[in-house]
């Protein structure tokens, strides 16, 4: 994105292609707008260049074609224009050909309507391409995808780049996941291990300490000999569990395993929270959330790690009787002088309501992607982007 700020730029058409897929409510209104926060300064770099800029994004899910007000990225035009104290125009039906000035800002519509983007059309990708001079990738969010506006467009476009948020996501990954200063203690949490499995079986390879939460910690515990009741449980990845855990011991590092919980006799945000031994679960008990002396040792291992990677809260943090242990390992990040990665959904909705956002070294806006990051995968837009500064 060196090219952005060298102001290389006057005159060009520029296409960035942003993730600007944030939550909405039922009536349409945004409910949280970090993405589209973090998709601005790249946008003004381009525009203080001199650039004609067109930014575009996804949307949700629609169908390919057919165009729903529900699907109209108008809200996040308005959102932005706020933000940045200008007027955005939305434009529909762009693929044939955007008139924009240099200086101009124009928001193109939803780009997961036009037919062919998520299959990566090659004739929609060049179309797209043929619309800029630069191309800028600059939504880490969907870096994972390969479709039209991510891929295929930046293979051919005249000029592909970078923007400053993919290159600030890659750069904090690397620095908690290549370099990382040891010990290096990642938190994988969340409620089924099938989901995080190739994830947990990634970083057994690399981190020093493996913090295991929620559903996941339920199989670990069953992998370790104690019993759960009718804990959310995957016994059929037990023998996978157990793999993880040895992978860990035999490069001497480990998977803590909790040694008391919080446990429940239904699911629900009023039910009564019992502290108990691990070894004392009954055959009703449901666990809900690790135990204070558990979140103690945890938070102790925290305080000494030199890295941290956060995914996933480790009870059920919802309900406030069963926050306690999510809480915990939220304010010993908080307090801890290690540089801290935190990212996915769930995550980023505990660091807000314990408030610690500026006490996290980098927030990521990735859910997906930054998943399939910690998988150690090559994300298609690392790919495409490498390939084309190679050419
Ligand atoms: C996300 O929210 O994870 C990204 O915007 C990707 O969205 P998708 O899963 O619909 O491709």
């Amino acid at each position: 994105y060196d090219l952005i700020a060298a102001g290389q730029l006057a005159g060009q058409r520029v296409f960035i292609r942003a993730d600007l897929n944030v939550p909405q409510d039922d009536a349409g209104r945004i409910t949280e707008d970090t993405r589209i926060r973090a998709s601005i300064p790249c946008i003004e770099m381009a525009l203080k260049a001199g650039a004609a800029v067109m930014v575009t994004s996804h949307l949700g899910r629609p169908t390919e074609g057919e165009f729903k007000p529900e699907d109209s990225l108008a809200p996040v035009a308005a959102r932005m224009g706020e933000l940045m104290g200008r007027e955005i125009p939305v434009i529909a039906n762009w693929v044939d050909g955007v008139q924009v000035a240099p200086g101009q800002l124009v928001m193109l519509e939803n780009c997961r309507l036009n037919k062919g983007e998520k299959k990566n059309n090659e004739a929609l990708a060049r179309q797209m391409a043929a619309l800029c001079d630069v191309f800028v990738h600059d939504a880490f969010g969907t870096a994972h995808r390969a479709e039209a506006s991510t891929y295929g467009i930046a293979q051919y476009a005249k000029v592909a780049c970078a923007g400053p948020l993919l290159a600030a996501e890659i750069d904090a990954i690397g620095r908690a996941l290549a370099q990382p200063k040891r010990p290096l203690v990642a938190i994988v949490a969340g409620s089924k291990v099938s989901t995080k499995l190739t994830i947990l079986q990634a970083l057994a390879k690399n981190v020093d300490g493996l913090i295991v939460g929620g559903g996941i910690a339920n199989t670990f515990m069953l992998a370790a000999g104690l019993k759960i009741g009718k804990s959310l449980a995957e016994p059929d990845l037990l023998g996978e569990a157990r793999a993880v855990i040895e992978a860990m011991k035999a490069r001497g590092a480990e998977v803590p395993i909790p040694v008391d919980v919080v446990c429940a006799k239904r699911f629900a945000a009023d039910a009564e929270a019992t502290v108990k031994a691990a070894d004392a679960v009954e055959d009703d008990d449901l666990i809900l959330d690790i135990g204070p002396k558990t979140a103690r040792i945890l938070a102790d291992q925290l305080a000494a790690a030199g890295t941290i990677v956060w995914n996933g809260p480790v009870g059920v943090f919802e309900f406030d009787a069963f926050a306690g242990g999510t809480e915990a390992i939220a304010q010993a990040i908080a307090t801890s002088d290690a540089f801290s990665i935190a990212g996915g959904g769930d995550t980023l909705a505990a660091i807000a309501k314990y408030g610690i956002e500026k006490d996290v070294s980098y927030i990521s806006t990735g859910g997906g992607a930054f998943l399939e990051v910690l998988e150690g995968k090559t994300l298609p837009a690392f790919e495409i982007l490498g390939k084309r500064a190679e050419s």
